[in-house]
């Protein structure tokens, strides 16, 4: 409503804006049925100043107001996608949804806020990172996003730096450790134990990449010696099995440090598996997967086109399995896995035929942001496995309590930040590059039928979605800064740091050494 329509692709900066356009008119979303993950009810929704002012039946329209029209639609807490990497740099290539295309995706599919990954190269260090990825994303942000810190290597600097930004100025919660990628982020078991020691120590959730870099890479070469090059070399070289050991061997150390983790992109049942086994044994083990996971399966790297099959290229693969999908929304309806996240990380066509001869040289990553939340509602709630309310948990609730920004963030509740949606359950779209909001060429999900569509995207306030237009400003999202010690995460955790205490035994000194023994010295 701010901005003419037949710019919304395009973003206007905040500072050619008129100083009016900075305070926002009142909001009122009339006649919807309010989602939270605890209830659903007829509610209307006042919002004043960025923030959710009212919740209640027939809300009067303050002068002034803008009434956005709800009838017959939910109105849910805008979706939290906790697993982005937007403009990464990454095996030659720099990802091309960067900061502002992928936020613009993000809220034309209804999601509001994204956690995105800083990460550093084995020789910078976290902080210079920090301020790399605040200085991309500050100015383009269309919406509130958050970081997250990858560990790519170990050293006394680096344990002391992932103090420093646990602290306020900085507002990182969660650590992030890849077992993949060797050579490049990958850290030893050592590495990895000992940074989970630091987390648990300051407060930070650890995050994992759970697959076997060093066998990966063994069999990546027994793979192209036999002239498999093509992207089906990707498939074979990751076996599902060593991301189930990975998975196994995280939640075993993660034990061992008495340190919370979190599990990215399960992509496979014995992954899933593996978390389940270790929470059963009381393990807080968190497990996401990622829209990719829930809706396509691994056929697609034996396609005949290498191009097709090189778009599907991520780590860990698509499951070669194809009733993993289901598996997987099945495990999110029965608690086993607990929120869902996309891995948003694009290349263009270009960019991965850089791995033309050599599969291993194909840039990781596929597409997400904009479509999870209908991907989710379709696999979920319009196939009868979970309500509304568990979809809004495992879009958004549960990632704003894990990452420690609830109920700010993840709930339509008075005083909580006005990131909103209109959700419509009935409508229905059919996912194609051609109509998508990212900078990738291509759609992972090209001409699957979703049901439910975001029809209205508020952020802080402001709408930046509606009628299929986007009405974004870059950089108007804002930094949210993530507290460390998480109640979610730690609550149990800390309380058995002090009953696990190691324990010595009181002995007297021995006066006399015992016969034998003196013989012996
Ligand atoms: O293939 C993937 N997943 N690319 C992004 C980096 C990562 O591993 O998360
Ligand atoms: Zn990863
Ligand atoms: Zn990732
Ligand atoms: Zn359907």
């Amino acid at each position: 409503y701010l901005l003419n329509s037949s710019r919304s692709k395009k973003s206007t900066s905040l500072t050619d804006l008129p100083s009016t356009m900075a305070s926002s008119s009142p909001l009122l979303i009339r006649g919807g049925t309010v989602v939270n993950d605890d209830e659903m009810l007829k509610a209307d929704v006042l919002i004043e100043n960025g923030l959710i002012k009212t919740v209640g039946p027939n809300l009067d329209a303050p002068s002034g107001a803008q009434i956005v029209d709800a009838t017959g639609k939910l109105v849910i807490p805008g979706g939290i996608d906790p697993h982005t990497h937007m403009q990464l740099p990454f095996m030659g290539e720099v990802a091309v949804d960067d900061f502002e295309k992928g936020t613009q995706a993000a809220v034309a599919g209804g999601t509001t806020m994204i956690i995105d990954f800083v990460i550093p190269t084995k020789d910078s260090t976290p902080i210079k990172a920090y301020k790399q990825w605040r200085e991309w994303a500050d100015p383009k942000v269309c919406c509130d996003y958050a970081l997250s810190m990858a560990i790519t290597t170990w050293n006394e600097n680096v344990a002391k730096e992932m103090e420093i930004v646990t602290g306020d100025d900085y507002g990182i919660n969660s650590f992030k450790f890849f077992l993949a990628y060797k050579g490049v982020f990958m850290v030893r078991d050592e590495e990895f134990y000992q940074g989970m020691i630091q987390c648990a120590k300051v407060g930070a959730l650890a995050r994992v990449h759970a697959e076997n870099g060093s066998v990966i890479e063994e069999k990546a070469k027994e793979l192209l010696a036999k002239g498999i090059t093509g992207p089906e070399g990707h498939t074979q070289s990751r076996p599902e099995e060593l991301e189930a050991e990975a998975t196994n061997r995280a939640c075993v150390l993660a034990s061992q440090a008495n340190c919370p983790l979190y599990v990215v992109h399960v992509m496979s049942k014995g992954a899933a598996r593996a978390i389940a086994h270790h929470r059963q044994k009381g393990a807080v083990i968190f497990g996401e997967p990622i829209a990719a996971g829930l809706a396509t399966d691994g056929s697609h790297y034996y396609n005949k086109d290498w191009l097709h099959a090189a778009r599907y290229v991520l780590s860990p693969p698509l499951s070669r399995d194809s009733t993993t999908p289901n598996a997987l929304m099945d495990l999110l309806a029965a608690g086993e896995l607990h929120l869902t996240a996309t891995d948003n990380c694009t290349f263009n066509c270009r960019q991965k035929l850089a791995g033309k001869d050599d599969f291993t040289k194909i840039p990781n990553g596929v597409n997400g942001v904009e479509d999870r939340m209908s991907v989710v509602w379709e696999k979920g709630v319009h196939s009868g496995k979970i309500d509304p309310m568990r979809f809004v948990a495992i879009t958004s609730s549960v990632a704003a309590k894990i990452f420690h920004c609830y109920p700010r963030k993840g709930r339509i509740a008075v005083g909580s930040d006005a990131d909103v949606v209109v959700w419509n359950p009935e409508a229905s779209r059919i996912i194609s590059k051609d109509t998508h909001h990212h900078a990738v060429d291509f759609n992972i999900f090209e001409g699957m039928e979703v049901h439910g569509v975001a029809d209205v995207t508020i952020s802080r306030g402001k709408i930046v979605w509606e009628n299929g237009q986007l009405k974004t400003v870059s950089g108007s999202g804002r930094f949210i800064p993530l507290k460390p010690w998480s109640p979610t995460v730690f609550s149990t955790i800390a309380q058995r740091a002090k009953m696990i205490q190691p324990r010595g035994v009181q002995r007297e000194a021995p006066q006399d050494l015992p016969e034998e023994v003196e013989k012996l010295s």
